[in-house]
């Protein structure tokens, strides 16, 4: 039985790999360490109940105190670190939030950890980063874990940055990480400001479909399962101080997903009845679609060769991009509740008055 600290375990990746894990090893301790920031959901939670096997804690990783309470009280033999602001969009907007996450945040857990686990072969510290750190593909080639770092963009700094500071824990005081760099995930509990969410909802309530630019990007897309599958991996058999790139074999021009997209729903939707009568809407959703102002220093392109964690450890993608997109617009069309709360923010009280109770150990306990 392991006792596995799971930062950032609210949000869309990190909820997705803690019920992965619940199911996948029903006997080890999952603490769910997460701030509840506006990505945070603990609704995704709401199967688990509080126990031997599960506990929640709200906390900020910044806060090195509370932090080194829960290494004292508990024997965490695993840190999975997901605890992250997230959105290149928001972080064009505000930077500051992200410097404090994901680059102070970052070094506030290896702080923690040095303290309590020191060069401990036995634990195992896994660092959840992006591919955007290496910065944009031409039209040809793919990232490696040997491409050099090239962000673009503050989100991508503040990755690389913590990316840095967890290679720099290890050369130098020999704490057990390893580090993933995975491309761009989609599937259920992804919060819809996010392309993929934002294009299914926005296209079933016959809103307008924003593609930046000139539509021409590319992204490798991932289903987030096979993500969760491949950390769970590199957390079990990862070589120490190694890094992992984990991608899809999904390259997609933006446009030609939200084309997509639109096709799959307007089939879905006109095979049946309550559905259309639901989600009413005349003609072909890809009539939504408008182009708009860029982003700035918008990454081209982006793919990834996953080689290294292939060939070391047997890892594949296992959802074809069809299968994945299919799966997630049907998880959005099931869980109407779960997106409509978040758009109208009643997700928040939501929680408060659903799932405290039960869930949540406040941080004086
Ligand atoms: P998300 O924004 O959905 O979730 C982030 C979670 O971290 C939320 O629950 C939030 O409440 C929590 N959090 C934020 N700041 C915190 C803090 N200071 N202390 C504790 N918790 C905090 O993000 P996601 O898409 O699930 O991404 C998870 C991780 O995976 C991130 O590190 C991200 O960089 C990385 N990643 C994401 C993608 C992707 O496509 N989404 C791809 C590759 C890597
Ligand atoms: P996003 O989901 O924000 O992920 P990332 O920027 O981390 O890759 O965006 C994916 C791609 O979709 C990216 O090229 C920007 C583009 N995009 C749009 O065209 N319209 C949108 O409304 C959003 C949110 C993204």
């Amino acid at each position: 039985m392991r006792k596995i600290l799971i930062t950032g375990g609210a949000g869309f990746i990190g909820s997705n790999f803690v019920l992965y894990m619940r199911k996948r090893y029903p006997s080890d301790r999952i603490i769910v360490f997460d701030k509840l920031t506006y990505a945070g959901n603990l609704e995704n939670l709401k199967s688990l109940s509080s126990g031997p096997e599960y506990l929640f804690i709200k906390g900020d990783i910044k806060d090195f105190e509370i932090l080194d309470r829960i290494f004292g009280k508990e024997e965490i033999d695993a840190i999975v670190n997901f605890a992250a602001e997230s959105h290149v969009d928001r972080s064009i907007l505000g930077p500051k939030a992200f410097i404090e996450t994901n680059v102070l945040g970052t070094f506030a857990l290896l702080e923690v950890a040095r303290k309590h686990w020191g060069a401990s072969k036995d634990k195992r510290f896994l660092h959840v980063s992006t591919d955007e750190v290496y910065g944009s593909l031409g039209d040809t080639g793919y990232f490696t874990e040997a491409t050099p770092y090239s962000p673009n963009s503050p989100y991508a700094a503040s990755k690389a940055s913590s990316d840095h500071l967890v290679r720099a824990y290890f050369h130098t005081y020999g704490l057990p990480v390893v580090t993933t760099n995975c491309s761009n995930n989609y599937g259920p509990y992804q919060f819809p400001e996010k392309l993929m969410p934002l294009m299914i909802i926005n296209a079933l309530k016959g809103k307008n479909l924003p593609v930046y630019g000139d539509g021409q990007n590319v992204r490798d897309w991932l289903y987030v399962e096979d993500h969760c599958r491949a950390i769970d991996m590199v957390l079990d058999k990862g070589r120490g101080g190694e890094t992992y790139n984990i991608g899809g074999k999904n390259e997609k021009k933006n446009i030609d997903l939200v084309n997509e997209v639109c096709s799959i729903i307007d089939e879905r939707l006109s095979a049946d009845k309550g559905l259309s009568a639901r989600y009413p809407f005349k003609g072909s959703r890809k009539g939504l679609i408008h182009f708009v102002k860029d982003r700035p220093g918008h990454d081209r392109r982006y793919a990834i060769d996953c080689a290294k964690i292939e060939k070391e450890l047997g890892w594949r993608p296992e959802h074809s991009f069809e299968a994945g997109i299919r799966k997630t617009i049907d998880w959005y069309l099931e869980n109407p509740g779960w997106w409509e709360r978040i758009i109208s923010g009643e997700y928040r009280d939501y929680y408060e008055t659903q799932y405290k109770e039960r869930l949540v150990e406040k941080r004086s306990e």
